[in-house]
């Protein structure tokens, strides 16, 4: 269970209104990047009555299947499918629906796919009741200029990001990853529409790892974002519970005002 305010020694002198805590917790995003199954399943009891929403990459759904994701829906926690689709068109939206099926609540595609693609995404979701949310990834945060450059597209990474989200949103699209940086830029072009979902998060005085553009939970809602992707600083925490408590306490201050 959350720690109620008064039994918390991290109790600050003006607590956020509890409904701006709810608030908080439905829009923190848990990165569950873990190797297997039973790794997943030891933090999602340990975070489960602290977090609503959890969300499943590469590493985690390659080891484990669709089977990691059951006991998540089942539980009634809304899944985050971050699989990064990227194919053809009939392909892409052959995964899509299969992922809605699956019952997750959001999943990501690579907007470098293409208008048709992104279309055909979008398509597979038709008569689907309460579809998922389908976020389109620009850039990734880990190619810098000569990444960039190196695959051939000859524009600076914030023009790539532009030009991607400039042509998702046409495509139709209206969620997207993107780091803090580009974040306002992304709510300018989506307005309030956009469902703008943010990694590289880090709590003041947290560790930044390998990520190089980050932003505090509040900066990056401040800046527009619908929702954080918050991994280590919660997962490898000591306690990943009390560490989900501070963020969230620090998310409901800003969107407190
Ligand atoms: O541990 P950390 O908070 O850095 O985890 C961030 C999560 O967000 C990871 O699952 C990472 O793969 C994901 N992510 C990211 N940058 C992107 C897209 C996804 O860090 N552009």
């Amino acid at each position: 269970m959350p720690i109620p305010e008064r039994m918390n020694p991290s109790f600050a002198f003006a607590p956020p209104a509890p409904d701006s805590l709810e608030e908080a917790r439905k829009r923190l995003i848990v990165a569950l990047d873990v190797p297997n199954a039973a790794a997943a399943m030891q933090l999602v009891n340990e975070l489960e009555n602290t977090c609503q929403w959890f969300k499943v990459g590469l590493e985690l759904f390659v080891a484990g299947g669709p089977a990691v994701l059951e006991p998540l829906v089942k539980r009634g926690h809304s899944v985050f499918l971050d699989l990064k689709f990227h194919d053809i068109p009939n392909t892409v939206a052959g995964a899509v629906r299969s992922a809605a099926a699956l019952g997750v609540r959001m999943m990501t595609l690579h907007a470098a796919g293409g208008p048709a693609m992104l279309a055909a995404a979008r398509e597979a979701l038709n008569g689907v009741e309460n579809p998922p949310e389908l976020l389109a990834v620009t850039v990734l945060t880990s190619m810098d200029a000569a990444q960039v450059s190196a695959v051939g597209v000859n524009r600076a990474p914030a023009g790539q990001v532009e030009l991607l989200a400039r042509m998702g949103r046409d495509a139709g699209m209206r969620g997207f990853v993107c780091s803090p940086q580009e974040v306002a830029k992304l709510r300018e072009l989506t307005g309030p529409e956009g469902v703008l979902v943010i990694p590289g998060i880090r709590p003041a005085g947290a560790g930044v790892g390998d990520q190089k553009r980050v932003a505090t939970p509040g900066d990056a809602l401040r800046k527009g974002a619908s929702y954080l992707v918050v991994g280590r600083p919660i997962t490898q925490a000591p306690n990943p519970a009390e560490a989900a408590e501070a963020i969230l306490r620090e998310m409901a201050e800003a969107l407190n005002g």
